[in-house]
């Protein structure tokens, strides 16, 4: 919940210290609140994805929105790894330690990029941005498993396929300290995806569900955007996608 940038990345490291400790106590709350609004700063503004202006990338306003937009992906992405710590309550002690993990990693990542957007004269906030990947979240909140399939699962392993297209482009800017930063986001990725496809998987099988069909009702019913490629196989294969998975895939 905390909005400002820097007290909410020193709260972040002082979490993930407790961790390590093994300070943490895992008594159940009464309440768990649905949470509308995370704490994020005032800028910048959420418009509708379709309100976003096209830049394109050869101008300077247009890298530095291009980095802009990561950069608001992964303060996101904080965010929504610490409420898949908060919400659900009846997951194995690994689960916590596995989504500190990548909270720990997106506010890395946010860093490196907020740097690099400060190398090219702007700073989080700047640009708008849209809020489809918190209201996700929000949506999914109910269910980890429907959360660990449409988060993890689909958005963030859309991250996967857009990446590599992204690095080229930086590249023939000329833009290497922006190939190097998306190249470890990259990878870490594949590990942030792979986290829920293991979740995803446990939950299946402590419902009895057929992971494969589970996954593919759950796009069907709950996901708004349509699942279209070009799809980076080879990562999400690294990331625990199955090879029915894959196959359904190139069927899209
Ligand atoms: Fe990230
Ligand atoms: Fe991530």
């Amino acid at each position: 919940m905390e909005p400002d940038i820097d007290r909410k990345m020193q709260q972040l490291s002082e979490l993930l210290n407790l961790w390590s400790e093994q300070q943490f106590s895992f008594d159940k709350l009464d309440v768990i609140h649905r949470i509308a609004e995370p704490g994020r700063p005032e800028k910048p503004i959420l418009v509708s994805p379709k309100d976003l202006p096209r830049r394109r990338l050869g101008s300077e306003e247009g890298h530095a929105a291009l980095m802009h937009s990561i950069a608001h992906i992964e303060f996101n992405a904080i965010n929504l790894a610490l409420d898949a710590v908060y919400r659900f309550q009846d997951m194995p002690e690994r689960y916590y330690g596995d989504w500190l993990g990548v909270a720990g990693e997106e506010s890395f990542h946010f860093q490196m990029i907020r740097e690099h957007l400060a190398h090219l004269g702007y700073e989080y906030g700047d640009f708008p941005a849209h809020n489809g990947l918190w209201q996700t979240t929000y949506e999914t909140d109910h269910d980890p498993l429907v959360r660990m399939a449409l988060v993890p699962r689909t958005l963030e392993a859309r991250g996967l396929d857009v990446t590599p297209p992204m690095i080229n482009k930086l590249r023939s800017i000329g833009d290497k300290r922006g190939v190097e930063i998306l190249k470890i986001l990259l990878r870490d990725e594949i590990g942030h995806v792979e986290v829920g496809t293991r979740w995803f998987r446990y939950l299946c099988e402590q419902q009895n569900l057929n992971p494969f069909q589970q996954f593919q009702h759950i796009i069907e019913h709950y996901y708004h955007g349509d699942l279209n490629g070009p799809f980076n196989y080879e990562a999400r294969q690294q990331a625990g996608f199955s090879d029915d998975e894959i196959a359904w895939l190139k069927t899209l």
